[in-house]
């Protein structure tokens, strides 16, 4: 089995746009990145405007995600958002362990599993983030840190599982900085991501995309497609500028 042959650019708008502002945006954004039969192209926007963008995208080629989710399917959980509500919507990937929700919501590795396990009981596609601090990079444990992460992340997904999942690789320090990782970092970790896939899964660890995310732009993106390992990108700041996030749909690998 082997990779999923289009690369995956998803788009994290976090907590931007109102809906009505997200439908003005993707009527801008959909002409511009609707032509490509060789890329899958999707938007996480916030929960509050999947309703309206959704019946937008159901008649376009771009996918819908949502940006996290619970693990129970309904109950006393106030505030929270289960898979069967994303599913009812026409959601196909949601964003799980992105490192904000770490930092600011403390998320755990254990409730990163436990969402994995339920996007994926209700069908949905999890885009798992890990990646290191800076002062794990510094101290040379990135490695061992994405790792351990990954592993806790995918506790007991079964093998016939593996096909429906991707992981993004997303460097802390490189997150809305402005301050990307290098194409060969990226690479490196890559490849060290995919050869524990195939470890734990055989074959079907072949089959999962791994995304790079950090300071994705117009300008670097082009270098990143081009890097071995690097399947697809997931996209913040730069996915709701809209010239910006054309520019990246649209990047050029050598032929
Ligand atoms: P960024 O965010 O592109 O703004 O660095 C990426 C992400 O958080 O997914």
């Amino acid at each position: 089995m082997t990779v999923e042959a289009r690369p995956l650019v998803l788009g994290n708008w976090k907590m931007n746009l109102t809906a009505r502002e997200a439908v003005a945006y993707l009527r801008d954004l959909l002409p511009r990145v609707s032509g490509y039969a060789d890329r899958e192209v999707a938007v996480a926007p916030p929960f509050t405007a999947l309703p309206a963008v959704a019946p937008l995208l159901k008649e376009s080629p771009v996918g819908l995600a949502a940006q996290d989710l619970f693990w129970e399917s309904e109950g006393a959980y106030t505030g929270e958002i289960s898979p069967l509500m994303l599913q009812d919507l026409g959601v196909t990937y949601v964003l799980v362990g992105h490192s904000e929700r770490r930092r600011h919501l403390g998320e755990t590795d254990r409730m990163v599993n436990q969402k994995v396990l339920a996007a994926l009981r209700s069908g949905l596609r999890p885009v798992v983030c890990v990646g290191e601090q800076e002062a794990a990079r510094a101290s040379g444990r990135a490695r061992s840190v994405v790792r351990s992460q990954l592993l806790r992340a995918l506790s007991e997904v079964p093998r016939g599982e593996a096909s429906s999942l991707a992981i993004a690789y997303e460097p802390v320090w490189a997150i809305g900085t402005g301050r990307a990782a290098t194409p060969a970092d990226v690479s490196e970790m890559h490849a060290c991501i995919r050869s524990e896939l195939q470890r734990v899964y055989g074959e079907a660890g072949g089959a999962v995309r791994i995304l790079y995310g950090g300071s994705v732009s117009g300008g670097n993106i082009d270098a990143f497609m081009e890097s071995p390992g690097v399947e697809g990108v997931l996209v913040g700041g730069a996915s709701i500028r809209l010239d910006d996030f054309a520019r990246i749909v649209g990047f050029r690998r050598p032929a």
